[in-house]
């Protein structure tokens, strides 16, 4: 199918008209794939589903919320748009700014960005500034400057970017032709498990499907606020993307968690990069290690005997790998095997390969 992006498919479903310019990237329309393997742990009958979020333009679920947020600042007639950001935010900001013509400013947690991010915000011409603090930190400081000044804030705390991410519900609805009794999701400033909690409630109201989702959200050990409830002052973990101890959307994330009968969990970095691995090696899906976060908590769910339950044994579960490998190349390069190096011979490559007798030709 012709894949116009988010707002034209589900236009409908947001507050565009006709006076708003859709500034688009195509994003949107993202695979949900089987993982077998995944279900094959919890040892019932249930599927999984990856949601590749990934796919998208700029390699991260953020483009959906910034087709609608730049869209509406292009609207409402601002020139330049700001926001803090783990990475993928500034990315999909900055491309989107591009397309619109709009100046973008990215405050980042100055050597805590992965690579690809990084490279991406730069490529598109935002204007760069990294602090000596924290993402929380960046935030606080982009909402002043926002507030005081005529530029347009494109983090989650922008409506436009809940409307638009809430369409990544949508399409798992339309993919299934059913909702997931499980909806598995990293948990980082907590914009997007709002956001899909809303796209399932609205997408119910149109009558596609009956029961709603438990959403089950997932937080780095380390910068885990919410799982501990209380502000953590210097998260941590390797899965930079949602390295963040203040989450602004803290209330909305636990009403999402109350409303669905859900939870909200943690896994430490080495389930996280467990799960990173297993995805890679065995499902041949490269995201990047936050994104792992949802895969991390299945497993650790499903090693527990959670699945178990007659109830659950054939359940439908969906987890929502967010951004893609490449943007952390750092990271997988240090967590997989290395290159071998050897002369430029046969002989040499074959020992290397572990293949010994080579010398049979077939005549
Ligand atoms: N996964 C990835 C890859 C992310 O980049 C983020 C957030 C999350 C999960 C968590 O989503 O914040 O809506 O709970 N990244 C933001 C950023 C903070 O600046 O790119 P959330």
């Amino acid at each position: 199918m012709n894949n116009k992006g988010i707002i034209a498919k589900y236009r409908r479903y947001l507050a565009v008209t006709g006076a708003t310019p859709v500034i688009t990237l195509q994003e949107g329309n993202t695979p949900l794939l089987p993982a077998p393997s995944l279900a094959k742990l919890t040892g019932t009958r249930m599927e999984v589903f990856l949601k590749c979020e990934g796919a998208n333009p700029t390699g991260s679920f953020k483009d959906r919320g910034m087709t609608m947020a730049i869209s509406k600042a292009k609207e409402a007639g601002t020139r330049a748009v700001i926001c803090a950001s783990t990475g993928n935010t500034s990315a999909s900001a900055a491309a989107y700014s591009a397309k619109a013509g709009l100046t973008c400013f990215v405050i980042l947690p100055k050597g805590a960005i992965a690579l690809g991010k990084l490279a991406q915000a730069m490529m598109h011409g935002a204007k760069v500034i990294a602090i000596d603090g924290n993402f929380d930190q960046a935030l606080e400081i982009v909402k002043e400057i926002s507030e005081k000044n005529n530029i347009t804030l494109v983090n989650s705390i922008n409506p436009h970017r809940i409307e638009g991410q809430k369409t990544g519900a949508f399409e798992i609805v339309d993919q299934l032709g059913r909702s997931p009794d499980f909806h598995f999701i990293p948990v980082g400033n907590a914009g997007n498990i709002t956001a899909y909690w809303k796209g399932y409630k609205e997408y119910k109201r149109s009558g596609r499907f009956s029961r709603m989702p438990h959403m089950m959200g997932w937080q780095a050990a380390q910068s885990a606020p919410i799982v501990k409830g209380y502000p953590i002052k210097n998260p941590k973990t390797l899965a930079t993307a949602i390295r963040i101890g203040n989450p602004a959307s803290w209330i909305k994330a636990e009403e999402a968690r109350d409303e669905s009968k859900g939870m909200i969990g943690m896994v430490t970095d080495r389930q996280i990069i467990a799960a990173y691995r297993h995805l890679g090696e065995v499902e041949g899906i490269f995201c990047e290690p936050a994104s792992a976060a949802s895969v991390a908590g299945f497993m650790k769910l499903a090693a527990s005997g959670f699945f178990k339950q007659e109830s659950r044994s054939e359940a439908v579960t969906v987890c929502i790998l967010t951004g893609h490998g490449l943007k952390d190349p750092d990271r997988a390069v240090a967590e997989s095997a290395k290159p071998r190096t050897c002369p430029a011979d046969v002989k040499a490559v074959l020992k290397i390969m572990g293949i010994k007798n080579s010398s049979r030709r077939k005549r």
